[in-house]
């Protein structure tokens, strides 16, 4: 975090959602970004060094009682600034223009024009379709600002100031919707700012693996694999890093689904010939979770065993004091403390064991996930991992409702990987956020040839989302409903019903426990 290699760019957040999704959109034109407190101070910008800042769009209005504003001396650093929505009328407001709450809201696609010259929308059409989302508008530039485009409600929907390298936009270029925002970006990054596209998977895979040899030096280090895209990441990063002195640890504790145990072994040894310790702990796990019914006690159950195993291997390879973690750039914004380690442990099950005393290794700590499977892609992991749904910790445990078993667990595990065969069959998987099959603790009566049966349900769970915090059950094609459901109950020996589950987040959660 400290060094910034390529020319970068600090993103103002005024509303994190807004500055995550700048600071992607400034990444995919090449161009290193990070995110910083709406108050950083002038020092701070200075000792960073960066290219440009770009103040984030906000829910505040200007006008709001400790409304966030930046310092204002941010303005006077000779650094190309780019101000989007709130950010615009920021520097409206700052710089001695008008912002004022004129009673015309836009919301959604609106027609821009372009009008006299501009740096931001060189080469691009005069008239565009552009996303807005404001209430306030600004209504005169500051002195020295020309304005560079209006809507039927901006008078002032763009203006520039390229002597003072400062530009501002009403309307949100970071979005989709926006069809040119990221040229607009591009034109301000490149041709404001003087940055270069050097944000490459090349560079930063170099970048890290470089980081990683520094922090380390020739000691040894361990990294717990889970069988998802962070995790395998990270792995092959350290390894391309420092070969041999990698060891990698695989739980098995049993819960996986099908297939992906072998998939690690295939993946880690026989492609990567990485030393990979599988331990194989299924009986363990299996003997501890024995009569335990409570959702919460299996996590707590499981994640004790996990640091247990982990702790035994640990022991064995003496020498070791380096832990790779899989930590993400969101979580560490998210924890705001940049502590992200420990938010990791206690959401993850398989996260480090805290009381050990282990010095942690983060390759991807400076990454968004769609970068990660991006140097997972480029590193040659399989397309398995690396567009692997996200699957809990506690695995199939908080699927199987009530206590878990052997032959629970195979039920489950067949009945999940028909599931997931017909999503990717139809095309859905990558569109989905998560689909799977859960176990209830229930037996209903059904009817196969002339005999009655009694046997479980499966309920199918397909659901999209952008960050699990909310989420809506999929809307899938009867087909490939009545395919899974036929297959189901044709291949899955125990099981005579099927059941989809139409709740969304909230009030239902994803999982069912
Ligand atoms: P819920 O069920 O709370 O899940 O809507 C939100 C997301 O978190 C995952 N999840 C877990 N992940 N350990 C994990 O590592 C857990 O104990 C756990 N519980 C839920 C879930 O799969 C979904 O993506």
């Amino acid at each position: 975090m400290e060094k910034l290699p390529n020319d970068s760019v600090l993103v103002v957040d005024f509303g994190a959602q807004y500055a995550k999704l700048i600071a992607r959109r400034v990444r995919e034109c090449k161009v290193y970004s990070e995110i910083v407190p709406h108050n950083v101070t002038p020092q701070e910008v200075r000792r960073r060094k960066p290219k440009a800042l770009i103040f984030s769009g906000g829910p505040s209005s200007v006008y709001q009682e400790n409304a966030p504003v930046p310092h204002p001396e941010l303005m006077d650093l000779g650094i190309p600034i780019l101000g989007i929505c709130y950010g615009h009328q920021l520097l409206a407001r700052m710089l001695g223009g008008r912002v004022e709450a004129t009673g015309v809201r836009e919301y959604g696609g609106t027609d821009l024009r372009v009008v006299g010259e501009s740096l931001l929308f060189h080469d691009l059409p005069a008239e565009q379709k552009v996303w807005m989302s404001h209430g306030d508008s600004v209504t005169e530039a500051p002195p020295g600002f020309r304005v560079t485009a209006v809507t039927a409600g901006s008078p002032v929907a763009a203006m520039e100031n390229p002597d003072r390298r400062i530009y501002g936009v009403q309307f949100h270029p970071e979005v989709v919707h926006t069809p040119h925002g990221m040229d607009i970006l591009k034109n301000f990054l490149y041709l404001a700012a003087d940055c270069l596209p050097t944000w490459t998977m090349v560079s930063i895979i170099e970048k890290a693996v470089e980081e990683v040899r520094e922090q380390v030096g020739d000691n040894r280090i361990i990294c717990g694999l889970s069988g998802g895209v962070d995790s395998a990441t990270a792995a092959v990063l350290v390894h391309k890093a420092v070969g041999d002195r990698l060891t990698c640890v695989f739980v098995d504790h049993g819960l996986m689904r099908k297939g992906e145990p072998e998939q690690v072994e295939d993946t880690f040894r026989r492609h990567f010939r990485m030393n990979l310790i599988h331990v194989k702990a299924q009986d363990r796990f299996l003997r501890r979770l024995k009569g335990v019914v409570d959702p919460e006690m299996k996590r707590k159950v499981i994640g004790e065993e996990f640091i247990r195993v982990f702790e035994e291997v640990a022991r064995e390879l003496k020498d070791v004091r380096y832990l790779v973690q899989g930590t993400l750039y969101p979580d560490i914004i998210e924890s705001g403390t940049g502590d992200a380690a420990k938010i990791k442990s206690h959401h993850n099950v398989g996260g480090l064991p805290e009381d050990m005393d282990f010095i942690l290794v983060e390759p991807l700590r400076d990454l968004f996930k769609d970068e990660v499977r991006a140097v997972g892609e480029e590193l040659g992991l399989p397309e398995e991992i690396v567009w692997r749904q996200p699957f809990p910790g506690p695995g199939l445990a908080i699927r199987i409702i009530g206590e878990v078993d052997a032959e629970k667990l195979r039920i489950l595990r067949e009945a999940d990987e028909i599931v997931v065969e017909e999503i990717k069959r139809a095309g859905l998987y990558r569109k989905l956020w998560q689909s799977f099959a859960i176990l209830p603790d229930i037996k209903t009566v059904g009817v196969m040839g002339d005999e009655r049966t009694y046997a479980y349900p499966v309920i199918v769970r397909a659901v999209t989302s952008e960050d699990a915090m909310t989420a809506d059950w999929a809307r899938l094609p009867y087909e490939v409903l009545e395919r899974i459901s036929n297959r189901i109950i044709n291949e899955v020996d125990g099981v005579n019903r099927v059941a989809y589950d139409i709740s969304s987040k909230p009030p239902a959660t994803i999982e069912w426990e």
